[in-house]
């Protein structure tokens, strides 16, 4: 058999608009309070854009992409792909991978969107992964970038969902790595599509209602075009799958809970990171939360966590570093890594 490669991720960068949108400033948009929001989520504020400042999902995740590029010390024409997971694209076809393709002048690599939201750049990882082992491609720019706030429902009727999504984007070089013992040890992914609704955005799909339709009765009290979440079920069956997938990474490689050094969890909600950390033995220093300050950014959050972990100085040479993520589909999936 031929030769496998190993992928490392060589280059890490994020980018959050600089508007902060507090629980306080939600209250004064709709029925909540910040101590609902924080009891419950422990998200304090989030990022939103500036409506008409012209920000974008894509404009969010080429900042991200210029950082992470810079710090894998490659220039742009070096990047062999781009993959690019996102829930919020610019437009609905085509998907954001495309314009950072033009927008950093890359030359014309191919670039894949992926549609796996919250789990999306676990996904985005793992694919740009197996790139990497065949030996096709050396360096792949795996971006995760979403623009929430345009798509929520800012009424009373929305602040089920409304008040955890934030803004945001993460990127990350994947490269060859030099040395097998370095790198992306395993990834593993899954769906169980009998929930997909349970979190979901049914329109503008094209499954229901014929889109001459929905221009024609342009009804204001139409609530599929914002998201829907059925929070309890989602939050039961996210600490299940988020401890699975975690264990079925660590089994694969002959691993155990106790040689975690760092874990990054998709930041879904506060006390989902708190269950996974009590239940795998963990301290603090050894899970990265920041979703006080950001909200669930989706496909972003692990690429912005990771990035931030990294750049404290909390992921040092040679740490077992795991990314787990649960989301709409349902999906999960989880990187096992040694740095
Ligand atoms: O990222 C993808 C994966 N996502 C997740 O894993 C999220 C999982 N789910 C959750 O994080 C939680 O279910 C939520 C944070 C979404 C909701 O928390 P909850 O404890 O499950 O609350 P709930 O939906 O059961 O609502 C409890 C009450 C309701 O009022 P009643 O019916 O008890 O009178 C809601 O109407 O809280 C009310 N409520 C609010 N009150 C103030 C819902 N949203 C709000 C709000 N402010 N923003």
């Amino acid at each position: 058999m031929r030769k496998l490669y190993t992928s490392k991720i060589s280059g890490l960068g994020s980018y959050v608009p600089e508007n902060v949108v507090t629980n306080d400033d939600l209250s004064k948009m709709m029925d909540t309070n910040d101590e609902w929001i924080q009891e419950r989520t422990g998200i304090q504020e989030r990022r939103w854009v500036v409506p008409g400042s012209g920000e974008t999902t894509s404009s969010m995740g080429v900042k991200a992409a210029r950082i992470a590029i810079e710090r894998a010390k490659i220039s742009k024409d070096d990047i062999d792909f781009i993959i690019f997971a996102t829930l919020s694209p610019d437009y609905y076809f085509p998907g954001p991978g495309v314009q950072v393709q033009h927008a950093l002048d890359i030359k014309t690599v191919g670039a894949l969107d992926v549609r796996n939201q919250c789990s999306g750049f676990v996904y985005a990882l793992s694919i740009a992964d197996q790139y990497i082992k065949t030996g096709m491609y050396k360096n792949i720019l795996v971006i995760g970038s979403e623009l929430h706030s345009h798509g929520l429902d800012k009424t009373t009727r929305g602040r089920g969902v409304t008040v955890i999504f934030g803004d945001g984007a993460g990127a990350a070089i994947l490269s060859r790595s030099e040395d097998d013992h370095k790198g992306l040890l395993s990834t593993h992914l899954h769906s169980q599509g009998e929930f997909a609704e349970e979190l979901s955005l049914i329109a503008p799909g094209m499954g229901k209602r014929w889109v001459n339709d929905i221009l024609k009765d342009n009804n204001p009290d139409d609530e599929s075009y914002f998201p829907f979440m059925n929070g309890q079920f989602v939050f039961k069956n996210a600490v299940v799958r988020f401890s699975e997938v975690i264990m079925e990474g660590l089994e694969a490689n002959g691993l155990k809970k106790e040689d975690i050094n760092m874990l990054i969890p998709h930041q879904a909600n506060l006390r989902i990171s708190q269950f996974i950390q009590r239940s795998f033995r963990l301290s603090d220093d050894q899970v990265y939360n920041n979703i006080m300050h950001y909200g669930n950014t989706t496909a972003a959050s692990v690429p912005i966590a990771l990035t931030e972990a990294w750049e404290k100085g909390k992921i040092n040479e040679g740490d077992l570093v795991v990314l787990a993520a649960f989301g709409s589909g349902f999906t999960w999936g989880s990187v096992i890594m040694r740095w």
